[in-house]
Order: C-alpha cells, then structure tokens, then sequence
C-alpha cells in the first residue's frame, strides 16, 4: 500500500513529467525528466570512476539534470551536499554513503520534503523507511567468494593472509570482512595474520602492504593478500615487487571490483582472482525513479547487483579489452 509521502512524492514527480511533456516533444525516455541529485563519496578508486562516468551518461541519455556533488570522501560533505539538493527541491536523491552510520537525521530531513533517497553501491545503518531502496552488491558475498577461492587454490596446505580493508566505518569494509572470514572458516590452515585499513586507494593499499612485509620477515612468512578492492591490491601488488617477491605466485592475491588494471595484473600473473562489482548503479535507480513517476511503482528496498568471480582462466586480456574504455 502507498504511504501519504509517496503518494505525494509520486503526485511530485507526476507533476513534473507532465510540466515537461506539455511544454516540449522529448523522445519516450526522457518523458520523467527529473533533477536529481547526486552525492558521490569521490575518486578513491577505478570502480568508482566508472560509476561517476556511467551515472552521468545515464543521466544524460535519460534527459535528467544532474546534480553532481563530489564529497572528497567526507560525510560532512555528503550531508551538506543532501541539505543543498533539499533546499533546491530536487525530485530525487542518490547517494553513495562513505560510511554506515550517522545518516538518520538528514534522511528525515529528505523525508519531511518528500525526497525519495535512493542508496548507490553502500548500505547505511539506518531505517529502511528513510529510503527508497538500496541499489548494492551482497557485499558479504563478495567476501566469501574470495575466502572460498583462496582455500580451494591453497587445497590444504598452510596460508598466512594479510588484508587490506576498506574505508574504515563504511559497508563494503565491514561486510568484505566478515564475508571473507566466513569463506575460510572451516579451513584451519588459513588465518588472517595482518589487517589494516588501506582506505580503498592504490597509495595507501601500497603503504599498508610495505609495512605488512616488513613486518613479516620481509615477506617470506606472507602466502596471500586479500584486499577489499582492486586498486588497494595494485599498489600492494608494487609494494610486494619492491621487496623481491613475485606477486601472483609467492603471494597470492585476490581482490574485489574487477577494473581494468587487475586484468593487466592477471595477464601478467601478477593478480590471481577478483570478484567483479559493476559500477553500474544508476541504471537500475533511474528506472525505479521512473516507475515510480509513470505509476507510483514502488521497488523492493534493496536491489541486488551480480557478482562474478574471475581468474587468470577467464582470459584477462580480453575482459581488459572490454573493460578499458568504460570510463575506469
Ligand atoms: O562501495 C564500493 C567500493 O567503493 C568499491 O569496491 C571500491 O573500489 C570503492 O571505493
């Protein structure tokens, strides 16, 4: 049953559709024209430029302005960038929250003017009333993907894992976590000896990795690294070349997101296995803001995105090839 907020929201986003159809000929898709805001963590990593590059072409080929707010990986910021698009009335709200926590209050605000919020790529700790719905990953899956990988390659023998996680506080960092603990679980001969934030860039993943071999004998005591993303593991992948080692045979590496440059890695066994997240995530919340403007369809809270392990089997090059003009 429809709420009195999204009955008015839908009554909203109705209204502006047909402002725009009575004052000019769009083509079919753009018949919902909407402004819409949108609230961007930054630019950490590969994958997140390609979401940014594929939410404004999405935008773009739908007829929707977008607002485009860039947070530098600040809440502060994103809250500040929410209460902007509020004031402007925009029709709708996307954000990709850098943390879980701390969102109750301006979700309420976004509530109290009938703005549906849309969660991109992120979960937060809040009521799922305060959203309209969570366009994410299962990002414990994620995790556990890559543990089970990595306990079927070492088939039994003994494995010391060092981790590189995400951001600290957000839900891929959390989630990743314990998806990956999970995954190794029953297999007593893998323990995760080192795990340390690497804030989901190439810098600080290569930083961390320096002092996780320094700290293990130089590298020798270390059979895998698993990191939350792929750009942490390229710039862990450097770190290990600096200290003599091969990465890709003397310690393993998976990773999660699957951007160009870890196929590269593959293609050159220095990566062994990433579980792919796609960086399209405005697609699926376009077309539910759509529905919704069209006939007050409501969407599930939480659209899932597919996952897909590859390995050095599922010839890197070509996926690189694929890959490397989608905006990474
Ligand atoms: O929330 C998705 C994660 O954020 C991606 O895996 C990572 O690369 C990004 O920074």
């Amino acid at each position: 049953m429809i709420s009195i907020l999204e009955e008015n929201m839908f009554l909203k986003l109705t209204l502006a559709g047909a402002a725009l159809l009575a004052s000019v000929a769009l083509p079919a898709t753009a018949v919902n024209a909407q402004t819409i805001g949108f609230s961007q963590i930054g630019s950490e990593s590969g994958w997140r430029a390609a979401e940014t590059t594929l939410t404004r072409q999405q935008a773009k080929d739908r007829g929707i302005d977008l607002k485009f707010a860039d947070a530098q990986q600040k809440q502060e910021n994103q809250i500040k960038a929410l209460r902007s698009f509020i004031a402007q009335g925009v029709d709708a709200i996307l954000l990709a929250p850098v943390v879980a926590t701390g969102w109750d209050q301006v979700l309420e605000e976004a509530k109290e003017a009938e703005i549906p919020v849309i969660l991109l790529d992120r979960t937060v700790d809040a009521p799922d009333s305060l959203y309209m719905t969570a366009v994410t990953s299962d990002l414990v899956h994620e995790g556990r993907v890559a543990g089970e990988w990595l306990a079927a390659e070492v088939d039994g023998k003994d494995c010391k894992i060092v981790e590189l996680q995400g951001t600290t506080g957000s839900s891929p960092a959390i989630d990743r976590k314990n998806g990956f603990e999970q995954g190794i679980a029953d297999h007593s001969n893998l323990s995760i000896i080192r795990s340390q934030t690497g804030d989901f860039t190439r810098t600080k993943g290569k930083e961390v990795m320096e002092s996780f071999l320094k700290a293990e004998n130089g590298g020798k005591d270390i059979c895998a690294l698993y990191a939350h993303n792929d750009d942490m593991a390229v710039g862990a992948i450097q770190a290990i070349k600096e200290a003599g080692l091969k990465p890709g045979s003397d310690i393993l590496v998976v990773s999660i997101d699957a951007v160009p440059d870890i196929f590269l890695a593959m293609a050159a066994g220095e990566a062994n296995a990433t579980v792919e997240l796609t960086p399209n995530m405005a697609g699926p919340a376009f077309d539910v803001l759509e529905a919704f403007a069209k006939d007050g369809t409501l969407p599930p809270k939480w659209i899932q995105t597919e996952s897909r392990l590859y390995t050095a089997a599922d010839d890197p090059m070509a996926v690189y090839e694929l890959k490397k003009s989608l905006g990474y």
